[in-house]
């Protein structure tokens, strides 16, 4: 099979795709860039393509095609920036890289201790050698609700490691899984907006779910709550959250994803004006903690990342079963 890489970081990635190829007997070649219309034909001639969160479009998938890739795999969890339906019409295979649950279950969780303790202001403060105490009380997260939306492989996990705190949990999800029952209480969305502290979310983004959490969900939700997102910026309604956050409604904030940042992460704009005006306002509140979409990104993530996503292809041309499939 031979290989092409887009988006490719040489500094972690790259160690994998080196080994995992040559375990594997694939010819890969690459590019740090992202695919856009202008280097699509950098993969005439490969029979799979790997990405990361750069949006594949209809057309963009059709030039693919007709160079002759069959499979687009992509070394994340979440598929919602491939044209799922186009590549299917295509007939080109589209497949996901699943990693352990654990990256971001571990940082959603450090998210909501972050939020409770009020870490943002109190690092703040400090770097201006403020140790004074008023202002920076917390609250203990074992004495809060918590409330999951999404109880697949990493709402089950945040639910597993927060039980070790001693929180009361709450889970919403369509379907409903055993080992969460045995931990979590199952309910309706209206009970865990009214009855938790912190609200976390963990579903993947789809039509049905865009900006669930809008000004009347926010309307339900105790005063004071505390709203984490390591899911997709499409789940929450900016400009309500900005709201919230304005008029007290929202304790505190832990957002690892926000809306329209596909065109902001993964770069570098150090020195430059940025044009993103909810971002900019996020990030000068004392009680919102913004990151750059990093919940993943741990050594063993990336791992899987990159050996998935060549499994995903292997598979796909080799016409074998293949649990990375999307369609
Ligand atoms: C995913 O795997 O779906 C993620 O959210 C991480 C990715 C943006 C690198």
């Amino acid at each position: 099979m031979k290989l092409f890489v887009y988006s490719l970081r040489e500094f972690d990635e790259k160690q994998y795709f080196d080994y995992w190829c040559e375990s594997c007997g694939v010819t890969y070649s690459s590019t740090t860039e992202a695919p856009k219309p202008h280097n699509l034909h950098l993969a005439e001639g490969y029979d799979a393509i790997s990405i990361i969160t750069t949006p594949m479009d209809a057309d963009m998938l059709a030039v693919l095609k007709k160079g002759g890739v069959k499979c687009v795999s992509t070394r994340t969890v979440g598929y919602d920036h491939v044209d799922i339906k186009a590549a299917e019409e295509l007939g080109m295979t589209v497949c996901n890289a699943p990693y352990p649950p654990n990256s971001v279950a571990n940082y959603a969780i450090m998210l909501m201790l972050m939020c409770c303790r009020r870490v943002t202001h109190i690092l703040k403060r400090s770097e201006l050698q403020d140790y004074t105490l008023n202002g920076k009380i917390g609250m203990e997260l074992s004495n809060c609700t918590v409330g999951i939306i999404g109880t697949g492989k990493i709402g089950r996990t945040v639910i597993e490691h927060l039980k070790g705190f001693g929180c009361r949990i709450l889970a919403h999800d369509l379907y409903q899984q055993k080992e969460v029952e045995e931990l979590a209480e199952y309910t309706d969305l209206h009970t865990i907006y009214r009855e938790c502290d912190i609200i976390s979310l963990h579903m993947p983004s789809t039509e049905e779910n865009f900006h669930m959490i809008n000004e009347e969900a926010l309307s339900e939700m105790k005063d004071g709550v505390i709203l984490i997102n390591t899911a997709r910026g499409s789940l929450i309604d900016s400009a309500a959250m900005i709201a919230g956050l304005e008029n007290g409604k929202i304790g505190a904030a832990g957002l690892d994803v926000i809306e329209d940042e596909l065109s902001l992460y993964y770069y570098n704009f150090c020195g430059k004006p940025m044009d993103n005006h909810e971002l900019a306002l996020l990030r000068s509140y004392p009680n919102v903690i913004v990151t750059p979409h990093t919940a993943f990104y741990t050594v063993e993530a990336v791992e899987h990342m990159v050996k998935n996503s060549i499994a995903g292809c292997l598979h796909a041309l080799n016409g074998e079963e293949n649990p990375f499939k999307v369609v």
